[in-house]
């Protein structure tokens, strides 16, 4: 195999230079390369000078493998494709590959793509609960194993990381994205590219990292997924694009466009947005794919009169590459260019565009995965211990009336750890996981026992079981659990009861289960589903200890479950270690530091409710605008509690004054107070007093995360300049900088008091 590559590879070498000839479909042809030593560009170049029209339609053709990969097989073979997804088993992989680079005529690698959401088979947290850690170097370690795994069985492209703010909890989507806020996003979004693809393309054990959803996805109306999108420019320059600008500034090879109609033009066929705002604008030069069947879905959009009309306007609006499960709209390029309904020219430039991806990731030189070397990555002991730290960092303490956490050691003797979530694993790691292995994955029920042997005695039953409604979409992937019978419901919950009666400390694991939120997991309500509330009341009522802990993808209304019991930790889905990190916080051997990444709201009702608002006329009543219940919060943006106390004082800027192209220095100290070791994020926010706009109230634009003894005191500096105070104004077209006065605040959440301001000239 390996020395057949290398004639190629050498034939190639002799065949430099031939870039521009007419591409003839010689019978068997050499590899695809020029020397080595060209530039991806000019390898490339060579490449499609000898391409047919068929092979190039092949390569911005990317199929889906579900279940058996006969039926890609033929296409592999032709050199009628260029990607698959969701092949995730390097012995697959390799075959495929095999096919690829010795059968088809040109030998051009496939490209295998995958959603390594968080994690593969080490599942990390949600996206959602990542973004809780407000710690960006973990974040982007998290997404470096993520990387290895996936590279280790033969990804080499992960659909990731999802970039959609959005500031509707309605939205299934929520739980994969970064929340609400764009800075946090952003700052995240660029520890991730840099986590999946290292510092340049192609290094060893990375991955091509595929920003999505371009763009606006996250504010489909009514948080109804793939429904209509309409926003503002301000809107989109100054929430949902910076995320997107931070992963393209970091080297992002890969954008993949949104299923919505952005403003009434479906993004994947929208020339402004891919060809206009990514490329011109922002400077993307990677290459852009459609998301699944996308193309094809823009005639049920009436949008597209057929196929061929849908492929011809996505191509030409610069969607490059097409997503597809069976026969893709793309096909019909080779026809539209044969009627001259479309030059051929545009088919060049989006082939260009992923071959030069194929040449940066070195897939020419090295096109095989060593699949003998991959159980050891997905089992390598270190990611494990990344993903309990991971999940630890990202737990949020909601609740601690009486600082009933942390538990002791030792003080209940019989534990009971209830809920529906207790011993699931396939809800602790959550939506996007399709790799892992359950009987690998720690429970909260297992991480409690593990931490508890022999001190005490811990048992676990559900209580009651979720159902969401509808058939979820990924039920093919991970069948949903049989329905329980009236019988069984009735006997689950009386056990349930039965194991609290006996039990002097409880352990109430709710939330929504694996299929309640991600893809087509919108909801019209907030509640607690099915009949945790009930489980609530009734164990509560039993006037035991009990601790509330939240397994969930998404804010959920606990006003009355918060009055039931003194303390809550949201967990999220936490991944594979989720129960032993579950345990160490609780017991208090980590100190629970995590921080909302969104606004919690108390009643779906005040939903958009975020804390970046305008001021508006009537500043003074914003929690307070409707008759029939409040418009704060239940827990604001930022917000988490600890085991121990944080004090900030002494805020300065170290000058009063700042020119717009100049920079000021802000510093806090901020001093651990309590009697515990313990995490801080100081949270810097601003506000424009006037200008050519109204802008928000606040707007997070620092952060970092400490970690401080008792006493300790740390002072923290951050940095302001024109690209933490320039905003997009809608009156001007374009980014400005206002000049003014500002105001600052820094603290331990979006409330934050302490402040100063300084003018802006
Ligand atoms: C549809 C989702 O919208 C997208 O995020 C995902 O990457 C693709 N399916 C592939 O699974």
């Amino acid at each position: 195999m390996q020395s057949r590559l290398l004639k190629r590879l050498l034939v190639g070498v002799a065949l430099a230079g031939l870039s521009g000839t007419t591409a003839v479909a010689e019978p068997i042809s050499p590899a695809s390369v020029v020397a080595e030593a060209a530039s991806p560009e000019a390898r490339a170049d060579a490449l499609i000078a000898r391409m047919t029209l068929v092979e190039k339609v092949g390569q911005v053709s990317q199929q889906f493998v579900l279940g058996s990969a006969a039926l890609v097989e033929t296409r592999v073979r032709a050199g009628s494709v260029g990607s698959l997804l969701f092949v995730r088993d390097p012995v697959v992989a390799n075959r495929l590959q095999k096919m690829a680079v010795e059968e088809a005529r040109l030998g051009i690698p496939l490209l295998f793509g995958y959603d390594v959401v968080h994690g593969l088979r080490t599942v990390f947290p949600v996206p959602l609960a990542m973004a809780a850690t407000w710690n960006p170097d973990l974040v982007e370690q998290s997404q470096v194993v993520a990387a290895r795994e996936a590279r280790a069985v033969g990804i080499h492209w992960t659909f990731a990381p999802m970039l959609d703010l959005t500031r509707d909890p309605r939205w299934g989507r929520i739980v994969e994205g970064p929340g609400e806020d764009p800075y946090l996003a952003s700052v995240l979004a660029r520890a991730q590219v840099r986590g999946f693809q290292g510092e340049t393309i192609g290094q060893s054990g990375r991955v091509l990292a595929g920003p999505k959803h371009f763009l606006g996805y996250g504010a489909s109306e009514g948080g109804r997924d793939y429904d209509s999108v309409n926003l503002s420019d301000a809107q989109l320059y100054n929430l949902y694009l910076p995320p997107f600008i931070a992963a393209i500034e970091a080297g992002a090879a890969n954008v993949m466009s949104a299923y919505m109609e952005l403003n009434d033009v479906p993004a994947v066929a929208n020339d402004g947005l891919l060809n206009g705002l990514l490329r011109e604008e922002l400077g993307f030069d990677g290459f852009v794919v459609s998301d699944a069947n996308a193309v094809r879905s823009l005639i049920p959009q009436h949008f597209a009169a057929d196929a061929t009309d849908a492929a011809v306007r996505s191509i030409r609006a610069g969607n490059d590459m097409e997503m597809s499960l069976g026969a893709g709209a793309f096909d019909n390029l080779v026809g539209a260019v044969r009627d001259g309904r479309l030059d051929e020219a545009v088919v060049d430039r989006a082939v260009r565009r992923i071959l030069i991806a194929k040449f940066r990731m070195g897939l020419f030189e090295n096109p095989y995965v060593d699949a003998s070397q991959a159980e050891a990555v997905l089992q390598a002991p270190e990611h494990r211990i990344l993903a309990r730290q991971a999940a630890e960092q990202a737990m949020v303490l909601l609740q601690n009336r009486d600082g009933v956490l942390p538990l002791q050691r030792g003080a209940h003797q019989r534990i009971a750890v209830i809920g529906p979530m207790a011993d699931s694993p396939v809800d602790t790691v959550g939506p996007w996981s399709f790799a892992d292995k359950p009987d690998e994955t720690v429970t909260v029920f297992k991480g409690l026992k593990a931490r508890l042997e022999g001190a005490a005695q811990v048992e676990t039953a559900p209580g009651v079981q979720l159902r969401r409604g509808t058939t979820s979409m990924f039920a093919a992937m991970r069948p949903m659990p049989r329905r329980w019978d009236a019988a069984t419901a009735e006997a689950e919950y009386a056990r349930a009861l039965e194991l609290a009666r006996r039990s002097d400390l409880i352990i109430l694991t709710v939330g929504e289960d694996y299929y309640m939120s991600g893809e087509q997991a919108s909801r019209v309500s907030l509640s607690l589903p099915g009949e945790q509330q009930k489980l609530i009341d009734a164990v509560a009522a039993l006037g035991k200890p009990v601790v509330m802990v939240m397994i969930n993808g998404r804010p959920l209304d606990i006003r009355e479950a918060s009055t039931r019991v003194p303390a809550i930790l949201e967990a999220w889905h936490p991944g594979s270690e989720g129960g032993a990190a579950v345990a160490n916080v609780l017991y208090g051997d980590v100190n629970p530091g995590g921080k909302l990444p969104i606004t919690w709201p108390k009643d779906v009702g005040q939903i958009p409710l975020y804390y970046a608002h305008n001021r508006t006329k009537d500043p003074a009543t914003t929690a307070t605008r409707y008759w029939d219940g409040d418009s704060a919060p239940l827990y604001p943006f930022g917000y988490g509690l600890s085991y121990t106390d944080f004090q900030f004082s002494d805020i300065a800027v170290d000058r009063p004054v700042v020119s717009a192209d100049g920079k000021l220095t802000v510093s806090v100290v901020v001093t651990n107070t309590g009697a515990r070791t313990g995490d801080e994020t100081a949270q810097l926010y601003v506000h424009q007093r006037a200008g050519r706009a109204t802008r928000p109230v606040r707007e997070l634009k620092g952060f970092q995360r400490v970690t401080l003894a008792p006493g300790e005191r740390r002072t923290l500096t951050f940095t302001l300049g024109e690209a933490e105070l320039k905003y997009w104004s809608s009156a001007e077209r374009k980014w400005v900088v206002d000049p003014g006065l500002f105001d600052i605040w820094i603290g331990g959440d979006s409330r934050a008091e302490l402040h100063t301001t300084f003018e802006l000239r």
